[in-house]
């Protein structure tokens, strides 16, 4: 009965029960409608106590329904219908009463009708009180619906509305929306372990000035979060970046070109794929100034300083893991960027304009290798990442790895 359908579907019903974390739902339809999938709104009569259903109907675009008799579905079986299209229900906060509910098949509203009548996978994130959360009943209902096939997102520990701190806060909206993508994902790369770099480099002159660069690390942290959606084990190593590490990837940060080689060197063994997404300096100051440089009226000469080639040294390694480069070109960006990927000696190179790529949100994308070009279409970085993800995946299991 629950055996995972693709998202392709890109349909889900969000059902939500009463807690305070029902505010954080709002946001959670937000990104979930932003990331292209339709989200069908299903609440208990106890959570419209916590925030009515027009907020939920303005987000989702859709009606919002509550009510078991309600007849604006076509063949008033609303039970029924709204879970059919879908490719899951996520329960999301999931209440210490509505699990005992879920555990012990009761269905008296609509949202535990609908989880009753479901063809589909059933997610929930739990979210209560810490001693609701470890009572043995509650612990009792939580293993029993995992027994059930139910996958349970969470709780998290930390502060909660009721002022205790402990286990039963519900994640937030992002790691749900990240744990229903990757619930689905094909695992494409299950079983590997994916290396990254990503964001600008600072190199400094003097204690307060760097020399860097426009990147923002969207695309390499979109990247990141593609790879451990694809069931990867992720290492992400990263310059100066305002981004939030993506749930699951392990993130070490750097300044400059000279730390992000050393981070790079120490994680490199036993990887299986290195990613070079990062804009990494070319050159760094020669002759930094341990104190900071005094305004004058003579010019100041800032010597620069040829950096190692973080791709191309991990590249040309013994065992040296599937290497993918990045290259942001200005003009005649294709033939620039096949050179480049003969020169660097990798199998799989990304080509892009730098004009379109830095800082922005989308970007379009050619994929270079052996076998010519593959444009991807302009697309938000996440879904340009995950089509790379799927071109790794198909070039190693065509080279038999
Ligand atoms: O030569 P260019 O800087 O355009 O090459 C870009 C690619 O090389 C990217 O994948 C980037 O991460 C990588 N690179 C690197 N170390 C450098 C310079 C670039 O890993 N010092």
């Amino acid at each position: 009965m629950t055996s995972p359908a693709p998202l392709r579907a890109r349909h889900i019903v969000l059902g939500i029960t009463g807690g305070v974390a029902a505010y954080k739902s709002a946001e959670l339809v937000r990104l979930l409608v932003q990331d292209n999938i339709g989200v069908q709104v299903v609440m208990t009569a106890a959570a419209t106590r916590f925030v009515a259903p027009a907020t939920f109907q303005a987000l989702s675009g859709r009606n919002v329904f509550v009510d078991l008799w309600d007849d604006r579905v076509e063949n008033g079986m609303a039970h029924i219908d709204l879970s059919r299209e879908a490719a899951a229900i996520l329960v999301a906060p999931a209440s210490a009463d509505f699990l005992a509910k879920l555990a012990h098949g009761n269905a008296d509203d609509l949202l535990s009708t609908l989880c009753l009548a479901r063809d589909c996978p059933l997610l929930v994130a739990p979210a209560m009180n810490r001693q609701m959360w470890e009572h043995p009943a509650t612990q009792r209902n939580a293993a029993q619906l995992a027994a059930d096939g139910v996958a349970l997102l969470g709780p998290a520990a930390g502060d909660q509305a009721c002022g205790e701190v402990g286990m039963g806060r519900m994640l937030e909206p992002g790691e749900l929306h990240q744990a229903l993508v990757a619930y689905f994902a094909p695992r494409l790369l299950a079983g590997r372990r994916v290396l990254l770099t990503a964001g600008p480099t600072q190199e400094a002159i003097d204690p307060v000035r760097v020399i860097t660069n426009l990147s923002s690390g969207k695309m390499g942290y979109a990247l990141a979060r593609a790879c451990a959606e694809a069931g990867a084990a992720v290492t992400l190593v990263s310059g100066p970046t305002a981004l939030a590490t993506p749930p699951g990837v392990a993130r070490i940060d750097v300044m400059n070109a000279a730390g992000m080689l050393a981070a790079v060197e120490s994680q490199l063994p036993g990887q299986d794929i290195f990613i070079g997404v990062a804009a990494v300096a070319d050159y760094t100051v020669a002759n930094p100034s341990a104190v900071k440089h005094k305004k004058g009226d003579a010019p100041l000469k800032i010597e620069l300083a040829p950096t190692v080639d973080i791709l191309a040294r991990v590249a040309a390694g013994a065992r040296a893991p599937f290497c993918v480069g990045f290259a942001a070109e200005s003009e005649n960006v294709e033939a620039n960027a096949e050179a480049k990927r003969r020169k660097k000696g990798v199998p799989l190179l990304v080509a892009n304009r730098a004009q379109d790529a830095l800082g922005s949100d989308t970007n379009a994308v050619t994929l270079l290798d052996d076998n010519g070009r593959h444009p991807l279409p302009a697309a938000p970085k996440l879904e340009v990442a995950r089509q790379i993800v799927t071109h790794i995946a198909g070039m190693l299991a065509a080279a038999g790895k």
